[in-house]
């Protein structure tokens, strides 16, 4: 018998339960088949117990959460909670409190999958970005004064450390050594601008990459620059790290060149504790309960979660199976306008992980 993993679901909001209905029978499919167990236990944090207790997330909870191997989340937001909310009372909150400094969001273009860019298929858009999950713009440090005069003044700061630069720079590195694609860690920033914070950002990557990754060639794009090469040459990059703010931008702009949110996933992770996985499209609330979304985001997700707790064999049988499904079937990624519901491709990758694709 392998290893039993401890997993708490937070379906969430919206769609959310729905596509984790989805992952969760592809994540046990595939510890069957690789000879491991999970266990899970579902969590109702979300809009709808904001609303019935006003509690984001309950007391006890983080302590709670300390004890899983992994966390599985659907989604969070709500049309009738103001947004912020949910965003910064579960998601942000859970992110920080289990220090999960690293944002991991694959962006590959699936064969069969339509890219908006011209003439680049999957042999183009194949990267990672590691984005600083805990510091920069999301700490919420700063503060407002003379709110709703014509004198207001917002001040919203980004905090940089060197502690939290260094590690998450580590991690990228060691993506980049682990992908072996150009074996290139490219730093995505504004030096023209933000003067001090990537500063700091471009000392330390230089530093580490010196002395301890001499193997790694490492770059450095502005993040306006990021954006555009994004979109005319995808595959000049390998690995990109870069601080919260950034990174939030430019993964969407990723998760539109591999096909749009009905597949981009990510990872919230913290390397020596718990981490915690998503896709990225949120809450989609008009689809609820209609048994059109798209789960491929929410079992992505689950692959990254089992490659991060060691089971990459598992990981990689999803993958194989979710590109097989869009090569072969799955031709329209959208809500609703898949050809199947929603339990209906997580019953075909099921299928094909137990088939062995
Ligand atoms: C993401 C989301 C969140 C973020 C929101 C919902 C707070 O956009 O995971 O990228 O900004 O980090
Ligand atoms: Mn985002």
């Amino acid at each position: 018998m392998g290893k039993t993993y401890k997993i708490a679901v937070i379906g969430g909001d919206g769609t959310g339960p729905e596509v984790m209905v989805e992952g969760v029978k592809v994540v046990k499919v595939a510890a069957e088949k690789f000879g491991f167990q999970c266990e899970f236990q579902d969590y109702d944090f979300g809009g709808e117990r904001y609303k019935r207790t006003g509690e984001v997330l309950p007391d006890g909870a983080v302590e709670e959460m300390k004890k899983y191997d992994a966390i599985y989340l659907g989604a969070i937001g709500h049309p009738d909670v103001a947004p912020g909310i949910l965003e910064k009372g579960i998601l942000l909150a859970l992110r920080f409190a289990l220090d999960q400094y690293i944002n991991l969001r694959p962006v590959k273009l699936f064969p069969g999958v339509d890219t908006p860019l011209k003439n680049k298929g999957p042999e183009h858009i194949d990267f990672v970005v590691v984005r600083e999950n805990t510091e920069g713009l999301y700490t919420g440090t700063g503060g407002v004064l003379k709110k709703g005069t014509p004198d207001e003044v917002a001040i919203q700061t980004s905090v940089n450390t060197r502690k939290g630069v260094e590690r998450c720079i580590r991690y990228a590195f060691n993506v980049a050594r682990k992908r072996k694609k150009h074996n290139t860690l490219g730093l995505c920033g504004k030096t023209n601008v933000l003067t001090y914070a990537f500063n700091l950002w471009e000392r330390a990557f230089h530093e580490i990459g010196q002395k301890d990754y001499p193997d790694i060639k490492r770059e450095y794009y502005h993040v306006d620059a990021t954006c555009m090469w994004m979109v005319k040459n995808p595959e000049w990059f390998d690995v990109i790290v870069t601080d919260n703010m950034f990174g939030d931008i430019i993964t969407d702009l990723g998760a539109m060149i591999q096909g749009g949110m009905g597949i981009a996933a990510g990872g919230n992770i913290n390397p020596e504790g718990v981490s915690m996985f998503e896709p990225i499209g949120g809450s989609a609330p008009k689809y609820t309960g209609m048994g059109v979304i798209n789960p491929l985001a929410c079992i992505c997700a689950g692959q990254m979660m089992l490659e991060t707790l060691g089971e990459e064999k598992a990981g990689a049988a999803i993958e194989r199976a979710v590109m097989k499904a869009t090569k072969e079937k799955i031709k329209n990624l959208g809500a609703g306008r898949m050809g199947y519901s929603t339990s209906q491709v997580g019953d075909l990758i099921t299928q094909f992980v137990a088939d062995g694709v």
